[in-house]
This record gives structure tokens, C-alpha cells and sequence, in this order.
């Protein structure tokens, strides 16, 4: 549930969760696959976790937040019949990297979802250690994980990987600088291994979200209640992103449908990206000139 907190505004609609793809009963998309995701205990692995389950996947969902996990797994259950197997730890341990491949065997599809803009800040004044936080958190775990399950996709001649960057890999982020490097290093990361592994039938891309309402991005939380009702114009799309946008995105870059798509970044974003450096003057007119905005 997006958390519109203003009483007396109407509420925005939402995508239909946990998929607006109707599941296909008897045989799901999915059926017969297992799905490894990071981070699926909240936020967009959480929606990503339940389009997949929904569309017949087992899903074997990582997080470091134990609570979170059992209660996303559960929420999948009940929506879709199969109980993901869930495994709670730190995604930057290679212990728990090394139980995580236990626990889902060979997997033939990987969500790489993990990933932190916190703590932002001017790279001015930055440090050594945030730099390698930042790391550890965006980029590391993304080479661990695909690493480890890799060699069994293409010994089996197949597989499916999602990456999770952001559209501020591919656009600056002023106040969070290496960040928005490390992010832009998971969609070269992406294009590059791709071309590597196609050869053993595996797919490998990348998902870019934007203004999507998580625990990491609150959007109407942040949002001044008198600006509310702007949200609709700033967005082309007309509202914040759901975390289930992004697990039908996902369930696309899965599935068959995409099969001639490789190494490529679906930006989620609402259409955020489409024209940086244009700003809303008002209802009919943008500007990219310094204005007063009206
Ligand atoms: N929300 C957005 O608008 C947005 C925008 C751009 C990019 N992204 C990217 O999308 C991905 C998901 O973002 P979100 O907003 O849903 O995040 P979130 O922080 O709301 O949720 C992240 C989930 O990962 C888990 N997690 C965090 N650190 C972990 C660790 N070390 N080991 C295991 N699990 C861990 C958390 O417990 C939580 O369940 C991230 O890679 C993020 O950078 C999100």
C-alpha cells in the first residue's frame, strides 16, 4: 500500500499488486523456476518477490531484516500458494552469500535488489570508509551474488539476472556522488555481462527506478502536504512509483517476452528521466532557462 498520509486529498490510484499480468491458472509463468532475491523483504524486492511468486515462481528471498523477510514471504503465500523460502542475513557477508546458494541450489533466475543512497552528502568533505559503505552496498554484493550463481546457469544453458540500479546512474545526483558512480557501474556491469554470457543462454539486465514510495524512499512521507496534489503533474506518469511497477518490470526482463532483450536498463521511473533539465513553468509550459517557477 502506497502510504498517502493526507486526509481529505483524493488518493492516488494504484498499479494493481502484486501483477497487473493475470496469472496463468493451471500453468503460471513461472512454473517450475526458482527465483533468488536481495533485499525482497521490503520496499521494490518486496514487490518483485510478489509478482514472481504470483506468477508461479519459487522464490527464495535475502534480507538482513528478519521481520520484513518472514512477512513479505508470508504475504506472498497468501496471494500465491507457494511459501518463499526465505534466508536472513547481511548480503555483504559472503558467508550468507554462500547460504544463500545452498539454500536455493541451482537458481534460474537472480534479482540483484540490494542497493543504498544513505548516507548522502557533499563528496567534498566525504571519506575513504563512506566511499567503501557505498561499495560494499551497491556494487560488491552484485559481483558476489551473480558470481556464485552464474557457473550453474550456464552449465544448465539458461538463466534470467535483474540488477537494480538507478536513474541516478545514469543522470548526476549532486550530494551523492559515488553513489550515482556506483550505480552507473551496475548498468555498465550489466551491458558487459551480457555479452559475455549470452553465449550460455542467460539474459542479463537492468531495471532503474525512480520516485518509487519504499522504507528507503518515502515519497509521500517527504512530501509537503501542500504540495500534495502536484505530485500528479511533476511525474509524467502522474503519480510516485508502486513497488509492484517494478515487479512487473522484472517480470517482463524474466520471462519469454523479453527473450531478444539483453544488457539493457529499463528505466521504472515514471518517465522522470525523459527530459532531465526541464522544468514545469505551469499546466501547458516547461522551461529549461532560469525562471521563476509558477
Ligand atoms: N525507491 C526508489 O525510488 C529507488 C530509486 C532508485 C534506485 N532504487 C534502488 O532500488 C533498490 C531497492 O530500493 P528500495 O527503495 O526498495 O530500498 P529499501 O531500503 O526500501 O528496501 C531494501 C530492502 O533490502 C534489505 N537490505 C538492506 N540492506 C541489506 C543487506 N546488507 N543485506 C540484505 N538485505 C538488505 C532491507 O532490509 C529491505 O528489505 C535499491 O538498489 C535502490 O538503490 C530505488
Amino acid at each position: 500500500m502506497t502510504s498517502f498520509p493526507f486526509e481529505g486529498l483524493p488518493v492516488p490510484p494504484e498499479p494493481p499488486a502484486p501483477s497487473a499480468l493475470p496469472r496463468v491458472v493451471g500453468r503460471p509463468l513461472f512454473a517450475g523456476r526458482t527465483a533468488v532475491v536481495t533485499g525482497g523483504g521490503a520496499g521494490i524486492g518486496a514487490g518483485i518477490v510478489r509478482a514472481l511468486a504470483w506468477h508461479g515462481a519459487q522464490v527464495v528471498l535475502a534480507d538482513i531484516d528478519a521481520e520484513a523477510a518472514r512477512r513479505t514471504a508470508g504475504q506472498a503465500a497468501e496471494e500465491s500458494g507457494v511459501e518463499p523460502v526465505v534466508v536472513v542475513g547481511d548480503i555483504r557477508d559472503p558467508a550468507r552469500i554462500a547460504e544463500l546458494t545452498e539454500a536455493a541450489g541451482p537458481a534460474d533466475f537472480l534479482v540483484n535488489n540490494v542497493g543504498d543512497h544513505r548516507p548522502a552528502g557533499p563528496f567534498l568533505t566525504s571519506a575513504e570508509a563512506d566511499w567503501q559503505q557505498t561499495y560494499e552496498l551497491n556494487l560488491l554484493h552484485v559481483l558476489r551474488v551473480t558470481r556464485a550463481f552464474l557457473p550453474k546457469m550456464a552449465e544448465r544453458g539458461s538463466g534470467g539476472i535483474v540488477n537494480l540500479t538507478s536513474v541516478e546512474g545514469m543522470r548526476g545526483i549532486p550530494g551523492n556522488a559515488v553513489y550515482g558512480a556506483f550505480k552507473a557501474a551496475v548498468i555498465n556491469f550489466t551491458a558487459s555481462l551480457a555479452a559475455e554470457v549470452g553465449q550460455y543462454g542467460i539474459r542479463v539486465n537492468a531495471v532503474a527506478p525512480d520516485l518509487t514510495d519504499t522504507p528507503q524512499t518515502p515519497m509521500w512521507a517527504g512530501t509537503p502536504a501542500k504540495y500534495a496534489d502536484q505530485v500528479g503533474r511533476w511525474v509524467p506518469a502522474g503519480r510516485y512509483g508502486h513497488p509492484a511497477d517494478h515487479g512487473d518490470a522484472v517480470v517482463f526482463l524474466l520471462s519469454e517476452q523479453s527473450r531478444f532483450v539483453t544488457g539493457t536498463t529499463l528505466r521504472v521511473d515514471g518517465g522522470t528521466l525523459a527530459a532531465p533539465g526541464w522544468f514545469r513553468r505551469d499546466e501547458r509550459r516547461f522551461t529549461n532557462m532560469p525562471r521563476p517557477l509558477r
